[in-house]
């Protein structure tokens, strides 16, 4: 053999190198395929789903302070009696991405079959969700989203959408013209951020010279927090024509500001959620002037758990529907 001949044959085979790469491929596809199937759910599915050894599905609800997420709590648990070979067992995070972490670790270990999680922040909930997925738990993201693609399903409203009406609606009502206050909700989770997007494109600043935001605050979805920071627009502000509020205890709080100032007239509130008992009433009272519904998806995810567990193919997202309450017109407030 030459020198050459030598170092040709200890050259890779072009073919046998394909095949190799072929070979390395397919085996990838076959561990994403299984990995994807409902083979590893069911392997790590502990329960029978019959009414002797129900289906357990652990609900991890990032707080319960909220009168809206009491509600989606309660949907879930009126969804789920429908069924008797399905248990959930509630957890609440009293609002804080660790106490939330630890308690998706918890529900793991436990051994449930499937879990729901409404996470308070993106970030820090990505991983524990990524874990149990990945550890063969469907998991269903609702309401507020994690990051990237490692969960089985998202359901919940669109978020930018629900902002980008309350932009066109108070750009409307105010003729293009008037000083405005945003108060945001927690900027780490996704529905802050896509209902301040949103929102921004409603108002169409560039093309509406006259609009202004003269005020922006986080008030973190809380309305003690969303009282503080209108009291601080107040105080600033000689004129305000309208408050936009990223939930309805947001602009609750901010409608409680201006009327402990004595000027709540004149001021439009809009709100987000229209819970019956919350923002619907205060639509009907006239304190706020309109609020977007924002449903809770409870027994949307119910179904949705449902469906996975009997392995039937679910959609990646669903997105639930909004609409608009706003006060009668005859009632409409007075603007100076
Ligand atoms: C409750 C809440 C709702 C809001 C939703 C957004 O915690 O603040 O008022 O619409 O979360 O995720």
């Amino acid at each position: 053999m030459t020198e050459s001949e030598a170092k040709q044959d200890r050259s890779p085979d072009p073919c046998r190198g394909l095949l190799r790469s072929l070979r390395d491929l397919a085996m990838t596809l076959c561990a994403v395929v299984l990995a994807a199937s409902g083979c590893r759910s069911e392997a790590a599915r502990r329960h029978a789903g019959t009414p002797e050894d129900p289906w357990v599905i652990g609900m991890s609800q990032c707080n319960l302070g909220e009168p809206w997420r009491v509600e989606m709590d309660a949907n879930i648990r009126a969804a789920a009696e429908r069924y008797d070979n399905v248990r959930v067992i509630f957890k609440d995070a009293q609002n804080s991405s660790l106490t939330q972490r630890a308690q998706v670790e918890e529900l793991v270990e436990q051994g449930v079959d499937l879990i729901i999680i409404s996470p308070k922040e993106a970030a820090p909930l990505t991983g524990p969700v990524a874990q149990a997925y990945q550890r063969g738990i469907p998991v269903i993201v609702l309401d507020r989203e994690v990051q990237g693609d490692q969960y089985t399903m998202f359901i919940g409203a669109d978020n930018v959408n629900i902002g980008r009406e309350a932009g066109k609606w108070i750009r409307e009502k105010l003729g293009g013209r008037g000083k405005i206050v945003e108060l945001k909700g927690l900027m780490t989770s996704t529905p802050g951020q896509d209902r301040n997007r949103g929102f921004l494109e409603g108002l169409a600043l560039n093309e509406n010279p006259g609009l202004e935001i003269v005020f922006a605050g986080e008030m973190q979805w809380l309305e003690p927090n969303a009282r503080r920071e209108m009291e601080s627009a107040l105080a600033t502000n000689s004129r305000i024509d309208a408050v936009y509020a990223h939930n309805d205890p947001g602009a609750h709080g901010a409608w409680l500001a201006a009327r402990a100032a004595g000027r709540d007239e004149g001021i439009l509130f809009v709100g987000i959620d229209a819970l019956p008992h919350e923002g619907q009433q205060y639509v009907q009272q006239g304190i706020l002037d309109a609020t977007f519904l924002y449903p809770t998806g409870g027994a949307d995810a119910i179904e949705a758990a449902l469906a996975i567990l009997q392995g039937k193919e679910v959609p990646k997202r669903i997105v639930l529907e909004t609409r608009l309450f706003t006060r009668a017109a005859s009632d409409t407030k007075e603007r100076p």
